[in-house]
């Protein structure tokens, strides 16, 4: 069983939320308003959901929320470390912030999540980046209301990036993106150590909540109208293995299937060494899991699936694939690939471009090798050049690219239930909403439709979405 954070630790933070809870009010007193705080999310789902808790314990505290750093007097960025790129972005914003600060020297800026977990990460930021007033790992997230509290009382920057195998804190205050629909996390962290990640280091090692927990925790967003569930983990299907109770993933899903209100239920993300038979199975059987199956490949050649350790074959891979398509109709697949890998040679790369070709998935999630440091495979050295690699990812995404759209245009016609997310981010004159294969579909629409499902008509395909019209019920 996981270490759980006792209820004296977490009772010790309300008081500090109340503490911040003062603090903000004197604000009030003196600016004549309240403390606005900018929340920004880099990274995954994960990190989604962590900053989910972070607006919760802020909104506790006190403290409303703003879009605009420009505005803040609190900026919180949730940081991501899988690749550099996104730490490029978040030192980018910390420059930005560095001008804001000069002219708002009251504003608080504060860098959590995997990025600052690194130790040498934060050497750096402390070393050159002094305008940074805490910064805090994700295993210090339920503590952020102390720390933060610490924060506003030193003159230094306060660091808590403790490394620890990790812990489960329950009941941290949430705040929830959306009303509609919700992330629940089944588990925390990965014990895969693929040779290109740097989520185990920075993560911690594998811990399931209790199914108790978990189902509690859906049964009350569904009695708060959350119609649409997506269970989360790095690696879903290692659920339960830590557990004293005999419990795995599909078991998970059969009993979530069973709670009234809910209405699809989602999941990601599943590691294909661990795709079982008895998840498809539960897939298949239950009717409120959606057609859609997230499985990372990450490339198609043995020599470089070995060499990255994802300890299963391609042909494995393709086996698993295959009979998840015959068990389930109407399926949905999708993909994480990675292109570039330090001893990935051409032919091996072919090979990548080949499984698209076979398994046709409706889209993929493709990357750029990024060396990430501490991991195995930072020590190798690359076959091809950055040129090659570009080159090949480019032709890659033009090969699937080719398969999601004749995937997509397949829909036209149809007649489609959807789950109405709201305005459309890309084009405000539409409504958005997502097909239980996961597939956007835009509509000329009311607003007033967000949060209820709804028949529409495809009328057109794109590569990366789908248009159509709303069958109105007489
Ligand atoms: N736990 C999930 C994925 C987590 S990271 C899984 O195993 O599938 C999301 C994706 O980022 C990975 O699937 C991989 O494709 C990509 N990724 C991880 N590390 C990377 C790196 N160093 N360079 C490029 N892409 C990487
Ligand atoms: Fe990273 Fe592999 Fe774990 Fe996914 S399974 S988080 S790719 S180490
Ligand atoms: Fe997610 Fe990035 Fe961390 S992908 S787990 S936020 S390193």
């Amino acid at each position: 069983m996981a270490k759980y954070i006792d209820k004296d630790e977490l009772s010790r933070m309300s008081e500090y939320i109340e503490k911040l809870r003062a603090r903000c009010d004197v604000f009030e007193a003196e600016y004549g308003r309240r403390p606005r705080a900018l929340c920004e999310t880099h990274g995954c789902q994960q990190n989604e959901n962590d900053t989910e808790r972070i607006r919760g314990m802020l909104r506790d505290a006190g403290y409303e929320f703003c879009t605009d750093a420009n505005e803040a007097d609190l900026v919180v960025f949730n940081t991501c470390a899988v690749r550099e790129n996104a730490e490029d972005k978040v030192f980018g914003r910390i420059g930005i912030l560095k001008h804001i600060k000069e002219r708002r020297p009251h504003m608080m800026i504060v860098l959590c999540g995997c990025m600052v977990q690194q130790e040498h990460i934060t050497e750096r930021i402390k070393k050159v980046h002094s305008h940074i007033d805490l910064i805090f790992g994700t295993h210090a997230l339920y503590r952020m209301p102390e720390l933060l509290y610490k924060a506003y009382q030193s003159r230094k920057t306060v660091v808590d990036i403790e490394n620890s195998p990790g812990a489960i804190a329950e009941d941290i205050p949430i705040m929830r993106d959306a009303a509609h629909k919700a992330w629940v996390s089944v588990m925390y962290g990965c014990n895969n150590f693929c040779a290109y990640c740097i989520v185990p280091y920075v993560r911690g090692r594998e811990r399931s909540r209790t199914p108790e927990r978990i189902l509690d925790e859906v049964r009350a967003l569904a009695a708060d109208g959350v119609s649409e569930i997506s269970l989360l983990g790095q690696n879903v299907n290692s659920y339960g293995k830590d557990l004293d109770e005999q419990i795995d993933f599909a078991e998970l899903l059969r009993r979530v299937n069973e709670i009234d209100g809910v209405e699809r239920i989602r999941f990601m993300t599943s590691h294909p060494k661990d795709f079982s038979d008895r998840l498809i199975d539960a897939m298949a059987e239950c009717e409120k899991v959606c057609p859609q199956l997230h499985l990372p490949a990450q490339a198609g050649s043995n020599k470089v699936l070995a060499d990255m350790n994802r300890r299963y074959t391609r042909e494995q891979y393709l086996e698993k694939l295959n009979k998840a398509k015959s068990k389930i109709p109407n399926l949905a697949l999708s993909t994480d690939i990675i292109v570039g890998f330090p001893t990935e040679a051409q032919e091996d790369f072919e090979q990548t471009v080949t499984l698209l070709q076979e398994a046709e998935f409706d889209s993929i999630f493709s990357f750029i090798y990024s060396r990430r440091e501490g991991t195995p495979a930072a020590k190798l050295e690359s076959v091809l050049s950055p040129e090659q690699i570009h080159a090949n990812f480019d032709r890659m995404l033009k090969v699937q690219n080719e398969i999601s759209r004749r995937k997509n245009e397949a829909y036209v016609g149809r007649i489609c239930r959807i789950l109405v997310d709201g305005e459309s981010k890309t084009d405000k004159t539409m409504m958005t909403g997502r097909t239980d294969t996961a597939k956007i579909v835009n509509f000329p629409g009311d607003k007033a439709l967000t949060g209820k499902y709804i028949d529409v008509k495809i009328t057109k395909a794109q590569t990366w979405s789908l248009y159509g019209e709303y069958l109105r019920k007489e």
